[in-house]
């Protein structure tokens, strides 16, 4: 049994017990906020034995194996390397952090410790995401061309909370709600990001983070994709992910309309994919797989990480109008899944 300490109980801290509540050997048994509001409520509607009234305290209970970091951008390093020096493995929210010295950070106190670090990039487990990976994985549709993927929504300026619009505090819709784009994007291209060229902007809105962006990504294996996120004032909802390869192509989409779709023979057909009895329940099961056999988690720190570099990359080119080459090199040899990345494109 996996015993977890979840750390914030702000509105998302929901959707972590609730995917909890669906495992049979993952538990929570403490939760940390600094208000007692809410940590009653949660203990009562979750059955949890044990609230405290900030992290630390968390931190020095023995019964807790794992923490979730589920609080703002801006806590995550600290409370992340905290946790892993505690001897807690660590499921931070996304985004990992706010600057690359703080991933790198969190990274190595994870080594030192010899504790898993994973990055809570939720959309990656959706069953319509793993789905549509395996299907790319499969190589039914030949090696990727190019791909485009979308999250535009409303930015509900009204209801979001202060450290969400400034970027400051790591708001705004790009650092926010982008990394999931790239995530997507970059995992089903298979391959390393070499460079970035971007526009981002606030232009929906008056507020000191971005609404809009829209970033050109080169990847090492010479294939390129576009990602697209964008808080809106008034429109229609997009959260679609295209990916067209040299035999077939793909989409899929998790929120609206939920699907995953195969393009051949200029036609479009619906494939199975499994819909999780929780929506981060596959997010925990990989996290709680990832500590007992002792291997890297899909979203693990490194790469978070270079998600992060994506993005902060981005944020320079639009400054700058011009192409960021990223400094990672070619460190980042593998997929989540194992699988080597693909460096060049393969022919058909
Ligand atoms: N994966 C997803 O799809 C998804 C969706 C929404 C939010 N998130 C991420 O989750 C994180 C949290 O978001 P939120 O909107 O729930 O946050 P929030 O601001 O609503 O809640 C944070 C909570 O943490 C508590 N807190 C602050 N400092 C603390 C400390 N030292 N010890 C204990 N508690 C402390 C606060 O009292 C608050 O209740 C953000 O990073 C956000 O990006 C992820």
């Amino acid at each position: 049994m996996l015993n977890v300490g979840i750390i914030g109980l702000g509105g998302i801290a929901r959707s972590h017990c609730d995917a909890i509540a669906t495992l049979d050997d993952v538990q929570i048994v403490a939760v940390a906020d600094l208000f007692e509001e809410p940590r009653k409520q949660y203990m009562e509607t979750y059955g949890i034995p044990k609230g405290y009234s900030s992290h630390t305290e968390l931190l020095d209970d023995d019964e807790v194996d794992a923490v979730a970091v589920v609080l703002g951008h801006q806590l995550h390093h600290r409370l992340t390397v905290d946790s892993l020096n505690a001897g807690k493995h660590v499921l931070v929210e996304k985004p990992m952090a706010l600057s690359l010295e703080q991933c790198d950070d969190m990274i190595a106190a994870a080594g030192a410790n010899q504790r898993k670090l994973m990055v809570g990039l939720s959309q990656h487990f959706y069953g319509t995401s793993l789905a549509a990976k395996a299907i790319l994985d499969s190589g039914e549709l030949g090696p990727v061309i190019t791909g485009v993927c979308y999250m535009s929504k409303n930015w509900t300026i009204e209801s979001r909370r202060p450290q969400y619009r400034s970027r400051y505090h790591g708001g705004g819709m790009w650092i926010c709600n982008g990394v999931h784009v790239v995530d997507r994007l970059t995992w089903m291209m298979a391959s390393q990001a070499m460079s970035v060229s971007a526009s981002i902007g606030t232009r929906a809105h008056y507020q000191a983070g971005d609404d809009s962006a829209t970033a050109f990504i080169r990847y090492k294996n010479g294939t390129a994709g576009v990602a697209v996120s964008v808080g809106y004032a008034d429109g229609g909802p997009d959260y679609s992910c295209q990916i067209i390869c040299a035999n077939g192509s793909l989409r899929f989409s998790e929120h609206g309309e939920q699907y995953v779709r195969v393009g051949k023979g200029d036609k479009w057909e619906d494939r199975p994919f499994e819909d999780p009895p929780a929506p981060m329940t596959n997010e925990w099961k990989a996290f709680a797989e990832s500590i007992e056999k002792d291997i890297e988690p899909a979203t693990g720190g490194r790469y978070g990480r270079q998600i992060m570099e994506i993005l902060f990359a981005a944020e320079e080119s639009a400054i700058t109008r011009e192409e960021v080459v990223l400094e990672s090199g070619l460190d980042w040899t593998y997929q989540p899944n194992g699988a080597p990345i693909t460096t060049e494109h393969g022919w058909v």
